[in-house]
């Protein structure tokens, strides 16, 4: 047994560590994800344990039991990537955010707060700020991004991103709110002052701390996909709470609250689901 930062302790035989190698090629051969680039001590500690979980205890006979399923093989990937994010994530998603949801809330108030929970590195809570900024500049709005993992939450504040994080970015965007700049022969955009002040990162563990208050939207999307249903419907009641009357909760593209009315959310359109005002007039999606 081997005691790997974060407390958690997995074998890691020279059996295994072969095996794990093998695993790695085939993986990267069948579904092309190269485990290289990825932290060693933590990728390899959260497959034994997933492996484990699935009641296997060689990584190539665990490769077979995802290989032989495609959601399986996806669902497993998707873990993996836990901190994945991008700016625009889903762009239709932030489209409705842009044109229906942001425009409703600043009728009503002049200064929003959101919360980005389970923030990643930022890019959600940056792209928010853009819409933000565009539809109603030069305000107090407050925007909170939230993790439970440190590291993220240092790369959010200095709101330094890749390439490959710029993809969904307008151009128009790109050119306005960002400054591109070489590191290590690679180029990154630094996100302009007039974004990082409306922001704040702070950690938050959505299954044990206490929630914020306050918000008139909260936007936690890709997050609750690695909790189990109770958990889930804890989270989503204690952001009810969260929210002002007439605030919303903008979910991920696959995510749904199947018992969204029992919560007392109403669902104006996919993604969003909405605390009732009964003096706020709601929109309807058209679809
Ligand atoms: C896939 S990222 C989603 C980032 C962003 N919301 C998006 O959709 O692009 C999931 C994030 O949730 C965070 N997370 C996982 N468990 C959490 C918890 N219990 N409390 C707060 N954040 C958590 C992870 O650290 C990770 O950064």
């Amino acid at each position: 047994m081997q005691q790997i930062p974060g407390g958690v302790s997995v074998p890691k035989t020279p059996e295994l560590l072969r095996d794990f190698e093998q695993f790695k090629q085939l993986l990267k051969r069948r579904a092309g994800l190269d485990l290289d680039q990825y932290k060693f001590e933590q990728t390899y500690r959260r497959i034994y344990t997933m492996m484990e979980r699935a009641g296997y205890q060689k990584f190539t006979d665990y490769f077979n039991h995802l290989a032989a399923d495609e959601g399986r093989l996806r669902a497993f990937i998707d873990r993996l990537a836990i901190n994945v994010s991008e700016l625009f994530r889903n762009p239709e998603q932030f489209e409705i955010l842009r044109t229906q949801v942001l425009p409703d809330l600043l009728k009503r108030s002049l200064h929003l707060k959101l919360w980005s929970a389970g923030s990643s590195y930022g890019a959600e809570a940056y792209s928010m700020a853009i819409l933000l900024h565009e539809l109603a500049p030069n305000r107090s709005h407050q925007i909170l991004g939230t993790d439970i993992d440190q590291e993220v939450l240092e790369r959010a504040r200095r709101g330094v991103f890749a390439e490959s994080d710029m993809r969904n970015v307008p151009a128009e965007y790109k050119q306005k709110y960002f400054r591109a700049f070489q590191e290590n022969g690679r180029t990154l955009y630094e996100a302009d002052p007039a974004l990082k002040r409306y922001l704040k990162f702070e950690r938050q563990n959505l299954l044990s701390d206490p929630y914020p208050q306050g918000f008139d939207l909260i936007a936690c999307r890709n997050v609750v996909i690695y909790f189990s249903d109770e958990a889930k419907e804890r989270i989503f009641r204690e952001f009810y709470n969260a929210l002002k009357p007439g605030g919303y909760l903008f979910l991920g593209n696959t995510e749904r609250i199947f018992n969204y009315a029992q919560i007392g959310f109403e669902n104006p359109s996919a993604f969003f689901y909405q605390k009732p005002q009964q003096e706020v007039q709601r929109w309807r999606s058209a679809s």
